[in-house]
């Protein structure tokens, strides 16, 4: 075997291999993370381009530095500090996508058999991210407002953490996000105990009602990697991820990043810094909320009509997932084969989970606490890729196929 150890980590994720047929012709999707085609600013790209081509000439196709376009750094510190992230351009790190974050700090800080902190359940894609580098994953379980705070302090006066690993803003998969007593609660957490946060906030400009909630970054700034992108905002295909983090960090991130692919696409960064100093953006975004309330609302609205009445689900003011809790007995990776027959596909909840089975898990305590989650009756639905009325069906499609399953297993 000519592969290193690690890979053993990288296996082919059976995820994927469930999901190719996910992107068959005429299957329904609710399973992508994938902004809808329409939020793209395309009527504007000739125009960008343009503007790029006349400000930077070749600038624009050259070499760059490692840090990132010094024009896009200059041009995220507003839009990060409308989020209460307050920085200069040379605290602003760009990378490819926040997937090049979570790589890069994965190793930098994971030595195989150290300890990451994740929610459970938690982003598949940084447990992707982190695998190779051989962790050992905590879970901290959470309610309707997130991550238990407590549950947190526990795992960190108990066990040596390398870093945790958070979504608290319409998290992926639950949609939940973590309330602002619970943010400061888990900033001061982190400070007493000295330890590293890696924040990751994609979609928090997706709200689409209720009111801002500042990152975890604004309470605790010399404890937190805080990471964002402009995928959902702009376009994932440009690939562009953004990064602040402690002083004493950077400098090795940027280290780190040099070794994969030097600096992000030049052009790419050259179209964002047009994109958000130019003032696109801003008239972007409230046309992709317009696009995104709606839909979401068709979940929530066809949930309510067609599920059981003992499944539970999120109700997410943003983002783009919804999270639903099937009643004990339901095997939503069976019921997805069964889905997928009939044209409909989601993601079975479990791969959202560092441990699909029990051990591992810091159980939530206090007020509000849930039972720890049955990961095999969970699953993950996205409501920006498709328009209402197909979102309606899909959901009434799997009502059906989850009648059909308990038919079947109780017949
Ligand atoms: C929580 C989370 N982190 C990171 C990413 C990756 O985003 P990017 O396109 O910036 O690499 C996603 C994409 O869906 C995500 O949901």
């Amino acid at each position: 075997m000519l592969l290193a150890g690690r890979t053993r980590r990288m296996a082919a994720s059976a995820v994927r291999e469930i999901l190719k047929v996910a992107s068959s012709p005429g299957v329904v999707s609710l399973a992508g993370g994938l902004p809808a085609a329409e939020s793209f600013p395309l009527d504007v790209m000739e125009e960008l381009t343009g503007a790029v081509l006349a400000r930077y000439g070749s600038r624009a196709l050259q070499y760059d530095a490692s840090e990132g376009f010094a024009p896009l750094r200059e041009a995220l510190v507003p839009h990060l500090a409308e989020r209460g992230v307050v920085t200069n351009a040379d605290g602003i790190l760009v990378f490819s996508g926040s997937q090049g974050v979570l790589d890069t700090v994965g190793k930098l800080f994971i030595s195989p058999g150290e300890v990451v902190v994740v929610e459970r359940p938690t982003y598949l894609g940084a447990l992707q991210a982190f695998n190779p580098y051989e962790p050992r994953y905590v879970e901290v379980e959470g309610d309707d407002d997130g991550l238990i705070p407590e549950s947190l302090e526990h795992v960190l006066a108990t066990t040596p953490v390398k870093f945790v690993y958070l979504v608290p803003t319409f998290q992926n998969p639950t949609g939940r996000t973590l309330s602002l007593a619970r943010r400061q609660q888990v900033a001061s957490i982190l400070q007493t105990r000295g330890a590293l946060l890696l924040e990751d906030d994609p979609y928090s400009d997706l709200r689409y009602s209720g009111e801002r909630v500042p990152p975890i970054k604004a309470f605790a700034p010399d404890n937190v990697i805080y990471v964002s992108t402009l995928s959902k905002t702009f376009a994932p295909g440009l690939r562009l991820g953004f990064c602040v983090a402690p002083e004493g960090v950077q400098r090795w991130m940027v280290i780190a990043r040099q070794g994969v692919d030097l600096h992000t696409s030049t052009f790419s960064q050259a179209l964002a810094a047009e994109y958000i100093a130019g003032g696109y953006l801003a008239r972007q975004l409230p046309k992709i909320l317009e696009l995104y309330r709606p839909r979401q609302q068709a979940m929530l609205d066809a949930l309510a009509r067609h599920m059981p009445e003992d499944f539970r689900w999120t109700r997410p003011e943003g983002g783009m997932f919804v999270w639903v809790e099937g009643a004990a007995g339901l095997d939503t990776e069976r019921l997805y084969r069964r889905t997928v027959e009939r044209g409909v596909a989601f993601v079975p909840g479990k791969f959202f989970y560092a441990d699909p089975g029990d051990s591992g898990v810091v159980p939530g305590s206090g007020p509000g606490a849930t039972p720890a989650s049955r990961p095999a009756a969970t699953l993950r639905m996205n409501f920006t890729a498709a328009d209402p009325a197909t979102i309606d069906s899909a959901v009434e499609v799997i009502a059906q196929c989850i009648a059909e399953e308990f038919a079947a297993t109780h017949a």
